[in-house]
């Protein structure tokens, strides 16, 4: 498969770090230095099925197509206000698509198994255009009293649409069960059976764990994709990485012994939009026209799980 067009959608609230620290024992100076971040879009008035329509309807406007030439979405999400139905077929009611849906949910990892299911299913011949969609809203998943985890996240959508040709190279996807560095519990409905304890906490992140561990997978997996193509490091225009810390994209840059001119970021402004990141940040590479064909792009995600996901594509737009 090959990639077609692109869009993104933030919420309308940009929350600073001047903002957090008027409720938070933070500072600005703190969290630029340990993250990178320097502001977050943040879902106020929002609903998230509404931002991922709008992404979703400007990758199909820049792909050239129209709604119904659409035969499959995949949905990446991780949690939004309906538990059911999926976030995929709202997107395809609000969007006047008539195809088949489904989510998936590997947390921040998932744009990248999304793309994977994709390539499968247009290799398959069972769809021609599909529709890979990440939204997210991980700011409704921390505790806002938490400095530790809530000045980390910001909200976002970004699709792409993807259709038949030769510009998915190659893919890694790992996966390590590892629950207790990274989740998010909620509790169900009682019934009259029940009698085991159940939580509702905010999402608990043992952030040193998943730095270290979303380094050294992200710079294996790429490694190895590298090696299995005969690329050398420099070959690649850009590596899109999750856009969860700046300190991790730095560390993965070191390890490939590479300059940050390799390594675009808009963690800077966004924060971390889970699964959604590396959607945002191939939006905004290819409309700011810094993709030219033939261009070859790594791309790498980490989450919860713990999951990786890396794949190497090379631009043909
Ligand atoms: N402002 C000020 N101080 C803070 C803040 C804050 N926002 N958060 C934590 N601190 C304090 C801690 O309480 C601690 O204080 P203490 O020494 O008095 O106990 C001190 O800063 C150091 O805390 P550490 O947790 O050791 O700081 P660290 O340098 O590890 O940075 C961070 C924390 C930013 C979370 C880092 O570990 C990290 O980036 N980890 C990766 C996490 C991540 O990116 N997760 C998302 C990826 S996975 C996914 O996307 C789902």
């Amino acid at each position: 498969m090959k990639i077609i067009g692109t869009g993104r959608a933030y919420p309308a609230k940009v929350v600073t770090n001047a903002m957090l620290e008027e409720f938070l024992a933070t500072s600005d100076e703190w969290i630029r230095e340990r993250t990178g971040i320097s502001e977050r879009r943040v879902i106020s008035s929002e609903k998230l099925e509404d931002m991922a329509a709008e992404a979703s309807r400007l990758a199909i406007e820049d792909a050239g197509l129209q709604p119904t030439d659409i035969d499959y979405i995949i949905c990446s999400n991780v949690v939004n206000e309906y538990v059911t139905p999926g976030l995929g077929c709202m997107v395809q009611g609000a969007i006047g698509a008539k195809c088949a849906c489904v989510d998936i949910n590997v947390a921040c990892s998932g744009f990248v198994y999304a793309l994977d299911m994709a390539d499968d299913r247009i290799k398959s011949g069972k769809a021609k255009n599909i529709l890979v969609l990440a939204a997210e809203e991980p700011t409704r998943m921390v505790d806002w009293s938490d400095r530790s985890t809530c000045v980390l996240f910001g909200d976002g959508a970004g699709a792409v649409v993807v259709s038949e040709g030769d510009g998915y190279l190659s893919s890694l996807l790992t996966t390590v069960s590892k629950r207790d560095c990274l989740y998010y519990e909620r509790s169900l409905e009682p019934t009259p059976y029940i009698t085991k304890e159940e939580y509702s906490a905010p999402m608990y992140m043992n952030g040193r764990e998943v730095f270290k561990m979303a380094v050294l997978s992200s710079s294996r997996s790429i490694k190895k994709l590298l090696k299995g193509a005969s690329l050398e490091p420099t070959d690649i225009k850009y590596y899109v990485l999750h856009q969860a810390n700046m300190r991790i994209i730095e560390a993965v840059a070191n390890q490939m012994g590479l300059g940050m001119e390799y390594f675009p970021h808009n963690v800077d402004y966004c924060g971390n939009t889970s699964s959604a990141s590396v959607a945002l940040l191939l939006d905004e590479l290819n409309r700011a026209g810094k993709l030219q064909k033939g261009d070859k792009l790594m791309i790498s995600a980490f989450g919860a799980g713990f999951t990786t996901g890396t794949c190497l594509l090379e631009w043909t737009k």
